[in-house]
């Protein structure tokens, strides 16, 4: 057919144009609509970065105000959608719970589900932005059988998240200022990385004309893998690992390098950054000041620092230009929080939401929308007639 050959990873294959963000894999540089992952980190909010990623500027105080005033608006969930956790296993990950609903978003909107129709994407765009994490914060309770918080929206965004996750009922809940403001500079890190896994799968999905809710559902599964967004629960089972075997880094290490089935150093390595990720610097220096802020000092933050110290001193990982990527020191930051390791991930979509809410529009508004549809190389039986079943 003329395909000689094929590019499995998409190691070398771009899927699209795109305006949103830039990576410089080599320079270990990231940029959102052109400003530097540092500079938003430092001085912007995850709302702010959402508007960014999303409508292509920073808004003006009068946007920011009435972004956020809209969003505060919609953080609650169907009465029956709240009921749909019911119907969840008590020891469920959260991911999947958090797949389902933003699915089952569609049959609750069903007037907002027209990817071509611009106020009908709009309202989409907000009510996933306002209804995700109280999804999150729902999966969360259910699994430890606690009963549910609405949400309140005099709060922030990131401070009512954490009240519905981790308050009472009837009892008074003060978000730590600090943890608010690591949380949601977090999530500004994680809001976008152009075309990765689970991007790269709200594009294909998207391609087919399925809705927002639709796309956004299969980034969350595409996000959950143990590669992707699940490496931050990953590394925190590693760092568990080597500290319940003594603390024997070296040997880890070894291991590792010995190629030992199913063992590799979670949270290192990158398709893109090929010298060490931006946000993994700032990641790592969040962590050192929270532990220390927090007076949670913890022993596996010495064992990720002399893991990540003896790795970069080693030829193997050298040669791989494999250095910490963000999920590597995130986690010890989640747990210093109160997070349990099944979280991890879900925190990861909710900065990644703006990033798969900003790419699908894009993509929607191209003049030349093409559905997404591969091609392969087939190295199956060639043609053969069939073989009645008494005959085989
Ligand atoms: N530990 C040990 N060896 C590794 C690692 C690692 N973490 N990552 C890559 N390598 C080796 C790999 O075995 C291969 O060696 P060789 O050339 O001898 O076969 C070489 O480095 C190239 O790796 P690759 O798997 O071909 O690279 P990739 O671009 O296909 O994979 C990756 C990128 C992120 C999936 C991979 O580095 C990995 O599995 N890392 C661990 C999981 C992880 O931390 N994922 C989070 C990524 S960042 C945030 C996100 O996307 O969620």
């Amino acid at each position: 057919t003329g395909y000689v050959t094929y590019d499995p990873g998409f190691m070398n294959t771009a899927n699209t144009a795109s305006a949103i963000t830039y990576i410089d894999g080599d320079a270990g540089i990231l940029r959102y609509r052109g400003y530097p992952i540092d500079q938003l980190a430092e001085k912007s909010s995850f709302l702010e970065v959402s508007y960014l990623l999303i409508y292509g500027e920073l808004p003006t105080q009068t946007e920011l105000a009435a972004f956020t005033d809209e969003i505060r608006m919609h953080t609650l969930l169907h009465e029956d959608l709240r009921r749909f956790f019911d119907g969840f296993p008590r020891d469920a990950h959260p991911m999947p719970v958090l797949s389902s609903a933003v699915s089952a978003l569609s049959t609750f909107y069903q007037d907002s589900l027209d990817p071509f129709d611009a106020d009908q994407v709009q309202a989409t765009t907000i009510r996933l932005l306002a209804k995700v994490p109280t999804i999150a914060s729902y999966a969360y309770k259910k699994s430890i059988g606690q009963p549910f918080l609405y949400p309140d929206n005099s709060l922030g965004y990131v401070e009512n998240f954490l009240r519905m996750t981790f308050g009472v009922p009837a009892t008074q809940y003060d978000v730590d200022p600090v943890v608010a403001k690591v949380l949601d500079m977090l999530f500004v890190l994680h809001a976008d990385h152009e075309q990765n896994c689970s991007t790269a799968t709200v594009r294909m999905v998207g391609s087919s004309q399925a809705n927002l809710f639709a796309s956004v559902s299969a980034g969350v599964n595409a996000l959950f893998g143990p590669l992707h967004g699940g490496a931050n629960q990953a590394v925190l089972e590693m760092l568990n690992e080597i500290q319940a075997d003594g603390g024997d880094v070296d040997g880890f290490v070894r291991r590792v390098k010995n190629k030992e089935q199913g063992v590799k150093l979670m949270g290192f390595g990158h398709r893109v950054y090929k010298n060490y990720d931006p946000r993994a610097a700032i990641v790592k220096k969040a962590a050192q000041d929270v532990l220390e802020r927090m007076h949670k000092p913890d022993p596996l933050l010495d064992i990720a620092m002399k893991l990540e110290q003896v790795a970069l001193a080693d030829d193997f990982f050298v040669s791989r230009k494999l250095y910490p990527n963000v999920d590597f020191y995130t986690g010890l930051i989640y747990k210093a929080m109160g997070f349990p390791q099944k979280m991890f991930t879900v925190l990861f979509a909710l900065g990644r939401l703006p990033g798969w809410i900003a790419q699908w529009r894009e993509m929607m508004t191209e003049p030349n929308l093409k559905i997404g549809r591969p091609r392969q190389l087939y190295t199956g039986a060639p043609e053969r007639p069939y073989v009645p079943a008494d005959q085989r």
